[in-house]
């Protein structure tokens, strides 16, 4: 990759919604290509599980310099003929504070191969993204990315403070220390990493840029102010964007449907994140022509895109889901919803209504709560000291003998199995499949409609084309 820094970011969209395929199809066009980084060793270990379809996975493992890991990895989760569509997905224990080799192996291995499977077969960039609120695989999956050689790690969903020291440290091999936010700790409360317990030798590595994400001038400011936290870059997120929001500044005011309202507080100002000094990217509405030229004259870098991106053919949203959301906006009718209470994160989350998924309270209501996933969960500390985990989405009672307070449950989806099974990944219950849930930025309709001009479908390339037109 040349230092150059891309015009066009395809921004990281999780549970899977940006895999390889689609950031490899970004990068091979010289703009940066972004994999989804969050619960990547779930991910893999399905698609292993279904009997790693054109045999990518492997291919990208055996690059790995520790194949050890990949041994374990494989004789774990791998099913060379795959799963019978009835018989549920293994369960990949949760991680925590203190996880076993072997689950650390697997983040590290899925994120590494993510990443080499992104940048194989050009020499354009990829990056990967993490929510910085899903705190305890970060060291492990920030790990494999530098193995796998990313070229930009992006961050947002929280305060990423801590997170520039910690990919120094990873990319020089050397031992990390990362605090961990606990409700009612008494004290701080870190978890120890050291690389070399993965991969021995070969160090120091080439350093990610970091980008973190942000939303106002404030957070900017902040994250930029001491040089060993600094980021290497912002991308500059809108409310209108798809995915997780930051709530909006103020006093909490809806509007007659119930969504977050936003303000002129909620803009950030660009003459002043100009001063900063570094580069930035225009996220949330810039998936449209004359946008890019604008968000440069305007002292920007590029933009950064999902909702565009999120349906074209190289993302892994399942196919027939993809086609009804596609048909929907065609017909100027896919309706999106800022839920202020969907997310057990607690941000706002942008929900697509779609029959058959979660956006419908009867489908929603219908499911039996179930936390297996559980990577949206809240670490605490109980009076004893022992460390726990509780998400507002998991089963009430369980969430309430944690020390939860019942009433955050309500609303509560689980976007864990909900995510999971829009990218085809459904986990197998008794009373059948775990329903998907979809979401995108609110001009999903505009975007949709300008792309799909001659047909009901569209690449990546064609909206890279159609972004620089
Ligand atoms: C389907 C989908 C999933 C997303 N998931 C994430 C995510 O996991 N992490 C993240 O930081 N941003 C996520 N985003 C936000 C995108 O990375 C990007 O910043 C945003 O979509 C840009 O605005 P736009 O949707 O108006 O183009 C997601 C967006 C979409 C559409």
């Amino acid at each position: 990759m040349t230092n150059e820094l891309p015009r066009i970011i395809q921004g990281g969209m999780g549970v899977g919604v940006s895999g390889w395929r689609l950031a490899n199809a970004v990068g091979s066009r010289g703009q940066l290509g972004v994999v989804s980084g969050v619960a990547l060793d779930v991910i893999h270990a399905r698609r292993l599980a279904d009997g790693d379809q054109g045999g990518h996975l492997r291919r990208a493992y055996a690059e790995f310099p520790n194949q050890k890991i990949v041994a374990d990895v494989l004789d774990r989760y791998y099913l060379p003929d795959g799963r019978q569509p009835d018989e549920p997905y293994r369960t990949v224990p949760k991680l925590n504070a203190d996880p076993p080799a072997n689950l650390i192996g697997l983040t590290v291995l899925a994120n590494f191969a993510e990443i080499r499977l992104a940048k194989s077969g050009h020499t354009g960039p990829a990056g990967v993204n993490y929510l910085t609120k899903v705190q305890l695989p970060t060291p492990y999956a920030i790990l494999g990315a530098v193995l796998g050689g990313a070229d930009f790690i992006i961050m947002g969903a929280g305060i990423p403070i801590d997170i520039p020291p910690m990919i120094r440290g990873l990319a020089a091999g050397e031992p990390i220390r990362q605090r961990l936010d606990v409700i009612d700790a008494e004290s701080d409360i870190f978890v120890d990493f050291d690389p070399r317990s993965v991969v021995p030798d070969g160090w120091p590595r080439t350093r990610p840029k970091f980008l973190a994400i942000i939303s106002s001038n404030t957070l900017a400011l902040f994250l930029s102010r001491n040089p060993n936290n600094r980021p290497d870059g912002f991308v500059v997120e809108r409310p209108i964007a798809g995915g997780h929001n930051a709530p909006p500044r103020g006093k909490g005011k809806f509007d007659e449907l119930g969504q977050p309202e936003y303000g002129p507080r909620d803009e950030v100002d660009l003459a002043k994140l100009q001063e900063v000094g570094l580069p930035f990217w225009l996220a949330g509405g810039s998936g449209r022509p004359g946008l890019l030229r604008q968000a440069l004259d305007s002292g920007a870098a590029g933009v950064q895109v999902g909702t565009a991106f999120a349906f074209c053919q190289e993302s892994d949203i399942e196919s027939g889901l993809k086609q009804d959301v596609i048909d929907k906006a065609l017909a100027d009718s896919a309706t999106v919803f800022t839920d202020p209470l969907a997310s057990p994160s607690g941000y706002p989350f942008k929900v697509v209504e779609m029959s058959g998924t979660i956006s419908e309270e009867a489908v929603a209501e219908d499911r039996t709560r179930v936390c297996d996933l559980g990577f949206l969960r809240s670490t605490y500390q109980s009076p004893d000291g022992t460390l726990g985990y509780r998400c507002a989405a998991e089963p009430r009672n369980a969430y309430v003998r944690k020390g939860g307070d019942v009433e955050d449950t309500d609303s509560r989806r689980c976007l864990c199995n909900g995510l999971f099974a829009t990218v085809d990944l459904p986990q197998v219950r008794k009373g059948g499949l775990e329903p998907p849930l979809v979401t995108s930025g609110d001009d999903i309709n505009t975007v949709i409609r300008a792309l799909c001009v001659d047909s009901g479908s569209y690449s990546a390339a064609d909206v890279i084309e159609y972004l620089e037109a």
